[in-house]
C-alpha cells in the first residue's frame, strides 16, 4: 500500500483526499495517517490540510524499493525493485534470484556493496550515499551468443537516460563504458547462466558514479562523476526510472530483430573511440588501428593499417586508445 500511495501522491497535482486512499485500499484513516507518518520519517516532505488531504511536496533521494518502484513507468524492467542498503554485490543477489523463481525485469539496488564486482575480476568500490549500484534480471528466450549484445543495450540505454536526466555529453566507450570528458562515469557487468542452446537466465550490473566530489587517488585519473563535471547533485532514483524506461524500449527493439539495428545508428554517434586510434589486445598479438564503429551483431570494426578491416569482438580483446583511457 505505501509504493500506491505514494504513487499517487507524486502523480497528483493538488491534493489527494484521506477519504479517497481509505476508499481505494479499504482501510480506516488510521491506516492511511500510519503510511503517511513512515513516508515523513524516511524524509517525504508531505503537507497534511485537514478537509483537503495530503500533498506531496519533495522527495528524498532514497534508493528504497517504495520510492523506486513508485516512479517506473515501465511495463517490466524495474517494476518490481529488491533494495539493499549494504548488500555483497546486487549482481550476486540477482544471480541467486535467478537460480530461483525471480522474475523477469527484477530489480535489485543496493546503497552500498562490500565486494562490488567489475569486469575480468577487478573490484569495484562500492561506498554508500552517492553512486547506484543495480542489477537487473533477464530471462531472453534468444540463443546464448546473441545475450553479450545485451550489453551494448544496457550501455545505449544508460547513456540515454544520463543524457535525458542529467543533460551530460556522455559517450559510449565500446564496448560498454559510459565517459564523460575522456573519463569512465559508469561501468556494466553482464553475467549468464545458460546451456549450450538456452539461456536460464543474464543478469547486467550497472555502476554510475552521480554525485561523488572526488575519487581515491588510485582512479581518479580515469574516473569521474555526473557532480565532478557538471558541478550539480542528481537524484538518483530519477536517473534509475529514467534508465529503466529506455532499457525496456531498447530491449524490446532488440528481442524484435536478435540483433543491434534498431540502436546502431545512435550507438555509433555516441562511440568515442570512433574515428580514433585505438590499440587492439588480442591473446598473444596486439595491433594499432583506426575505429569505425559497431555491426549490428556488435563486433567493432577496426580498419588496419593496410586498410583491410578487422571485427573486433568483446570480451576476447580489449580495445584501449593509443593516448589513454578512451
Ligand atoms: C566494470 O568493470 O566496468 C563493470 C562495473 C560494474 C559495477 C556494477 S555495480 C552494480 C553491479 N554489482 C556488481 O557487483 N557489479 C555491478
Amino acid at each position: 500500500m505505501k509504493t500506491e500511495i505514494l504513487e499517487i501522491l507524486r502523480n497528483s497535482e493538488g491534493y489527494v483526499s484521506g477519504q479517497q486512499l481509505c476508499e481505494k485500499f479499504q482501510v480506516s484513516r488510521t491506516a492511511v495517517w500510519k503510511v503517511i507518518e513512515q513516508l515523513k520519517e524516511e524524509g517525504y516532505q508531505i503537507e497534511a490540510i485537514r478537509n483537503k488531504g495530503y500533498h506531496l511536496k519533495e522527495s528524498p533521494d532514497i534508493l528504497s524499493s517504495a520510492n523506486l518502484e513508485s516512479m517506473m513507468r515501465t511495463a517490466w524492467a524495474g517494476r518490481s525493485v529488491l533494495s539493499f542498503d549494504t548488500v555483497d554485490s546486487t549482481n550476486i543477489q540477482a544471480k541467486k534470484l535467478g537460480e530461483k523463481d525471480g522474475a523477469h525485469g527484477l530489480l535489485v539496488v543496493a546503497e552500498s556493496q562490500t565486494a562490488g564486482k567489475g569486469r575480468r575480476g577487478r573490484n569495484w568500490q562500492s561506498p554508500p550515499g552517492n553512486s547506484i549500484y543495480m542489477s537487473i534480471l533477464l530471462r531472453p528466450r534468444i540463443a546464448p551468443n546473441k545475450a553479450p549484445m545485451l550489453t551494448l543495450v544496457m550501455a545505449q540505454s544508460a547513456a540515454e537516460a544520463v543524457r535525458e536526466v542529467a543533460g551530460a555529453d556522455v559517450g559510449i566507450k565500446w564496448p560498454n563504458d559510459l565517459v564523460l570528458n575522456k573519463k569512465k562515469v559508469c561501468g556494466i557487468l553482464t553475467e549468464m547462466s545458460a546451456e549450450v542452446d538456452y539461456i536460464h537466465y543474464v543478469v547486467i550490473g550497472i555502476g554510475i558514479n552521480v554525485n561523488e566530489e572526488s575519487f581515491p587517488e588510485e582512479i581518479s585519473r580515469t574516473a569521474t562523476s555526473l557532480r565532478i563535471e557538471s558541478g550539480r547533485k542528481y537524484r538518483r532514483a530519477e536517473l534509475i526510472a529514467a534508465l529503466m524506461q529506455r532499457f525496456e524500449e531498447n530491449y524490446e527493439m532488440f528481442m524484435r530483430t536478435e540483433d543491434l539495428s534498431g540502436i546502431r545508428q545512435s550507438y555509433n554517434s555516441l562511440l568515442v573511440n570512433r574515428g580514433c586510434g585505438v590499440r587492439v589486445l588480442e591473446p598473444g598479438k596486439e595491433y594499432d588501428g583506426r575505429a569505425l564503429g559497431i555491426r549490428d551483431t556488435g563486433e567493432l570494426l577496426v580498419q588496419k593499417p593496410d586498410g583491410t578491416v578487422a571485427e573486433v569482438y568483446a570480451g576476447e580483446v580489449s580495445v584501449r586508445g593509443i593516448y589513454g583511457y578512451v
